[in-house]
């Protein structure tokens, strides 16, 4: 007997669980709207190309958690499953001219995305994002605005006390610097780092601060910040996302630390956690301005900001919190039979509801018309439409479940009967 499964750090998303994932795509969509972002779609796949030089070749995104798609034979193209989704938006802007929009262009993508990271709670190698990209604008208050709408997406979704991390990252003007003075740093401890963490210190310093390594933690803690070298510009900048922060009464705190895992940040660069567990490596989410990326993939100089947050940590946070899942809307009406061998006539009548935008089930299993109103009134429907000898002439039954009442109606004013109902009783 074979037994399946499905891949390690995938899981299925049964009904209740994909309707709390349901409920915060539509909280995502709604923000999304109300701020003026437009949904798209882009591949669940690109050139691996798009991801090593959006993200970066030395980052634990890229080197250690793409996923790699074998290549066909005689296939020369290199493709890699997205494991998010501003580079594969970036390319998307570059490709369709969409500088020649108005700016700035608002763009968000609702998705799985795929990393083939060590699995563990919190952290699969499918999973769900909310991202969202405002592109053109070099702030700093859409900074503060979008910060702002991931930290009300959270409200909106019941996790309370979600605190915002916040640092900037500097520039091309003033991180070569820093960055100079970091690997200073990091070399003097040379011999305390693991081996990965060596070799990027050569090609990607900056990587060395957001380690999984936990053992590097003091070492990390006392290096050189990069708050010490922001040149005024990135300081002016920095000092006016936060003054948007305070007017639109975010709280934040400043991360001096916090410089992200991912290579294209400049400046402003926020992550979300929640309330008591910052310390932890689990982000709710996070983002940051990328300035520089729209030109790294072909585009013109283009400045963008954005962020994603992981709804999956969403849901594990309410299902912590003892948050109760959506409830399933039981269907308006089921459609039974005092023939209980008359499927053809229940199919019929659910049928037409529906055609009317009706939540209709019909009893299709072959059964005593008391067994079908039992189950009827187990799924807390509403009214059952009891199909009996007045269809000859057009008409039902109508039995108010609820109510327990029970009248004719001829089957041309059924839907309306029921649509009336549905609308005072906020069924279907
Ligand atoms: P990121 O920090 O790599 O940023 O991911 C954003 C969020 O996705 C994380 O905070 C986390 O909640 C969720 N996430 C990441 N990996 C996993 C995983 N393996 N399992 C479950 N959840 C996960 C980005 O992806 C950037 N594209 C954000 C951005 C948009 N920056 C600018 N624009």
């Amino acid at each position: 007997m074979p037994s399946y499964r499905a891949p390690r750090g995938t899981r299925d998303l049964l009904p209740e669980t994909r309707a709390g994932l349901s409920r915060l795509e539509a909280i995502a969509r709604s923000l999304a709207d109300r701020g003026g972002y437009r949904e798209m779609e882009i591949p669940l796949f690109e050139q691996s190309a798009v991801f090593e030089r959006g993200i970066g070749e030395a980052t634990d995104v890229v080197e250690k958690e793409l996923f790699r798609l074998a290549p066909r034979t005689g296939e020369s193209e290199s493709w890699a499953l997205r494991p998010e989704a501003t580079a594969g938006i970036v390319r998307a802007y570059v490709q369709h001219g969409m500088h020649t929009r108005p700016q700035p262009v608002k763009l968000t993508v609702v998705g799985p995305m795929f990393r083939y990271d060590r699995p563990q709670a919190g952290r699969y190698r499918q999973f769900w994002q909310w991202d969202a990209e405002a592109m053109g604008d070099p702030g700093p208050a859409v900074d503060a605005e979008v910060i702002e709408m991931g930290w009300r997406f959270y409200a909106e979704a019941g996790v309370s006390g979600v605190r915002v991390l916040l640092n900037s990252i500097g520039d091309a003007a003033c991180r070569p610097a820093y960055l100079g003075r970091l690997q200073a740093y990091f070399r003097g401890h040379e011999a305390e780092l693991p081996e990965l963490e060596r070799r990027r210190l050569d090609t990607n310093p900056l990587r060395l601060l957001d380690t999984k390594d936990l053992a590097m933690a003091a070492l990390v803690a006392a290096a050189p910040k990069i708050a010490d070298f922001l040149c005024d510009a990135c300081e002016a900048h920095f000092a006016s996302v936060r003054a948007h922060l305070d007017a639109v009464g975010v709280p934040y705190r400043i991360e001096p630390a916090m410089v992200r895992g991912l290579d294209y940040y400049a400046r402003t660069a926020f992550e979300y956690y929640r309330g008591g567990a910052e310390g932890q490596q689990q982000a709710l989410g996070g983002g940051g301005r990328y300035d520089g990326l729209v030109e790294l993939l072909g585009g013109r100089p283009t400045p963008a900001i954005g962020f994603a947050l992981g709804l999956d940590r969403v849901l594990l946070a309410l299902e912590e919190a003892g948050a109760k899942a959506p409830h399933e809307p039981p269907p308006l009406a089921v459609v039974v039979g005092a023939d209980p061998a008359d499927t053809v006539s229940r199919l019929r009548v659910a049928s037409l509801m529906r055609a009317e935008g009706l939540s209709v089930r019909a009893e299709l299993a072959v059964r005593k018309l008391g067994r079908q109103l039992e189950t009827a009134s187990k799924e807390h429907a509403h009214f059952a439409v009891i199909i009996g000898d007045e269809l000859a002439d057009g008409h039902v039954q109508l039995k108010d479940l609820e109510a327990g009442t029970q009248r004719v109606v001829s089957l041309a004013d059924l839907a309306r009967e029921l649509a009336r109902a549905a609308k005072s009783h906020h069924h279907g």
